[in-house]
């Protein structure tokens, strides 16, 4: 489920070229880090079934096709490579719950301001070109509406990610959960434990683990809920529980 991270870090972000190439070669469907069943605690918890979704960079995964198996009524599909969307067009030509369409989320000028509850980001490389992460997280903070959801599934640590998140023109409250590789063995062959799969990992105002933390799977992958909090009051330490707290989308 890890394909190729090395590759991930240095391509081009934005090298439409690049991955049309890699569809043409790799056209069967694949989930980067991890597969719907095992994300949808998060999902669940996190994003409403009747939520208006974007999910940014989404190539051949399966992950959109899964949330509407699991009842999610209203997914806009988006990815650079034409060959990806072109695929995909025509796998759901038949799920109207499903749309796709090529697009650079650097400029996602063709939707309105607050047109999404939540935009689900797996995988989308390149944060780590500081330029195009501004332009792409100014983007996702535009599209959705106070109170939406922006999560963000990634091989890249606090370290690395919070200080594109922490921006205060965004104003996003971060929640971080860990989640091990899939199928990962602590040593002796023992099972990942999945008791604090849903237990947020604190993290400190520098956006590091707090000191003494340790990942049970070194590889693990990470989960950042970020919340729009523009329009909305502060509930404490915690986002607000979607299915519990009834937030009011304007
Ligand atoms: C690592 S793959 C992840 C694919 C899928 N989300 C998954 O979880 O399996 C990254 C995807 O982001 C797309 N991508 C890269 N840069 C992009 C950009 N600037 N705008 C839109 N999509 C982009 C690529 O075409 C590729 O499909």
């Amino acid at each position: 489920m890890q394909r190729d991270i090395e590759s991930c870090n240095t391509y081009n972000y934005g090298d439409a070229t690049y991955w049309d190439a890699r569809y043409v070669q790799e056209a069967g469907p694949f989930d980067w880090y991890q597969r719907y069943s095992s994300l949808r605690p998060f999902f669940r918890k996190f994003v409403p079934s009747s939520a208006r979704i974007l999910m940014v960079g989404c190539g051949n995964a399966v992950l959109s096709e899964d949330m509407v198996k699991d009842g999610y009524e209203d997914i806009v599909n988006i990815d650079i490579s034409s060959v990806a969307i072109d695929m995909m067009k025509k796998k759901y030509e038949n799920i109207p719950q499903l749309k796709y369409m090529k697009m650079d989320v650097r400029d996602m000028s063709y939707f309105p301001d607050d047109s999404f509850e939540s935009v689900i980001d797996k995988g989308i490389c390149g944060t780590d070109a500081p330029l195009s992460a501004a332009q792409m997280l100014g983007e996702v903070s535009r599209l959705l509406k106070p109170g939406g959801i922006y999560m963000l599934i990634t091989y890249g640590d606090p370290t690395v990610r919070v200080p594109h998140l922490n921006r205060d023109r965004y104003n996003w409250k971060i929640t971080l959960y860990i989640k091990s590789r899939p199928g990962f063995k602590k040593p002796g062959g023992i099972s990942s434990s999945s008791k604090s799969l849903l237990e947020p990992v604190p993290i400190t105002e520098k956006g590091l683990l707090p000191p003494g933390f340790v990942l049970e799977d070194p590889e693990s992958h990470y989960i950042y809920v970020c919340q729009k909090m523009d329009g909305m009051m502060d509930v404490g330490d915690a986002p607000i529980d979607l299915e519990t707290e009834s937030v009011v989308y304007r």
